[in-house]
């Protein structure tokens, strides 16, 4: 395979490396990959994560093992086996697929080989063609609130609506972002603050439970916010929290949009109520871990509900920037989606 080379995910000289996103931005430490369980862990723990790159760094590692010889039985069963590792976020289940059709090719390795450098180039190009299109939704001087992490760190290219901050910042140079620290296990305070200093975009970090107020004073002039999976009437699920904010900016009418590519959409998925939520471990709640180490502040026998993703419905949604075009809520009722 040709080297690869993204923020987070790199493929060098025959070599697979993930940056791990659990110590940023603190410390930068890049992962060798070799085998299935070790990219399922890597994901597991949201040291390689957002939607696109962990399709990509799945895909990525079944091109490598084919490389190294990998049988046909044995690669079908590591695409089996990573595409189980998360159930939201659809780019994976999309990547998946790809290489299991790859698969079926008699020249496998070459085939796979093809369809991996084909979705992480294509991923590079989806990411600009929305970038550039929701950019153009931003005008000078405006606050823009988001949520998570949707950057660089999270795709192959600039990212999705991280990428169309970036991008808005370009032609402005004068936009501010309030940045959500996204609780539980704060990719925003960790990675989009970290991303935005490092394009030298003026940023807030604030709690989550901050919005309403920031809303409420006019200080939100619109929201973007990435997908995981998005369903073919238009709802969609993304980092938890999202929902509370489409809701808060319907009551204060805040514009909301929601950016993500086509290898997003799930249009075999008929609403949010449809798309899978993972449910993650308690101890993500009940305290803290990363680079500064762990604590727990509440008590051990806590029942906690934590689920990683919360879905919004479509008709909150104000428009949806995807790399095909903007999509208004009247062309999302029409079956916009459905026809992509
Ligand atoms: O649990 P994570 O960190 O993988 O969740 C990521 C998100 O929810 C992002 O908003 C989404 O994947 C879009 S990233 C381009």
């Amino acid at each position: 395979m040709q080297n690869l080379l993204a923020r987070s995910l790199k493929y060098q000289d025959g070599k697979l490396y993930v940056l791990d996103q659990y110590l940023l931005p603190h410390e930068q430490h890049w992962h060798l990959c070799n085998s299935v369980s070790e990219m399922q862990a890597l994901i597991l723990s949201l040291k390689v994560r957002g939607a696109p790159l962990i399709g990509l760094a799945a895909t990525l590692l079944v091109a490598h093992l084919a490389e190294q010889g990998g049988s046909q039985a044995e690669l079908a069963q590591a695409i089996d086996e990573l595409e189980a590792t998360r159930p939201t976020a659809v780019n994976l289940m999309h990547c998946m697929k790809q290489m299991r059709e790859a698969l079926k090719q008699t020249a496998f390795v070459d085939a796979l080989v093809t369809a991996a450098e084909r979705l992480f180039n294509e991923d590079v190009a989806l990411c600009d063609a929305m970038a550039k299109l929701g950019a153009e939704l931003v005008k000078p001087g405006e606050n823009i609130l988001t949520h998570c992490n949707t950057g660089a760190l999270a795709t192959a290219g600039v990212g999705t609506a991280l990428g169309v901050i970036y991008h808005a910042h370009q032609q402005h140079g004068d936009i501010h972002v309030w940045v959500d620290e996204t609780r539980p296990l704060l990719q925003g305070g960790r990675l989009t603050a970290f991303e935005l200093e490092s394009w030298h975009i003026p940023y807030t970090l604030i709690c989550d439970n901050m919005a309403a107020s920031l809303m409420a004073a006019g200080k939100v002039d619109k929201i973007f916010v990435g997908a995981d999976r998005i369903a073919a009437n238009g709802d969609f699920a993304n980092k938890v929290g999202t929902y509370n904010l489409a809701v808060l900016a319907h009551f204060h009418g805040v514009e909301f949009y929601v950016v993500a590519p086509t290898t997003t959409l799930d249009v075999d998925c008929p609403d949010g109520q449809h798309i899978p939520i993972e449910q993650r471990a308690a101890t993500e709640v009940t305290g803290v871990s990363g680079s500064f180490g762990d604590c727990q502040w509440a008590p051990n026998n806590a029942q906690v509900f934590n689920p990683a993703f919360d879905v919004t419905p479509a008709k909150l949604v104000t428009g949806w920037v995807l790399n095909t075009g903007v999509y208004d809520q009247g062309q999302v009722a029409e079956g916009a989606l459905k026809a992509l």
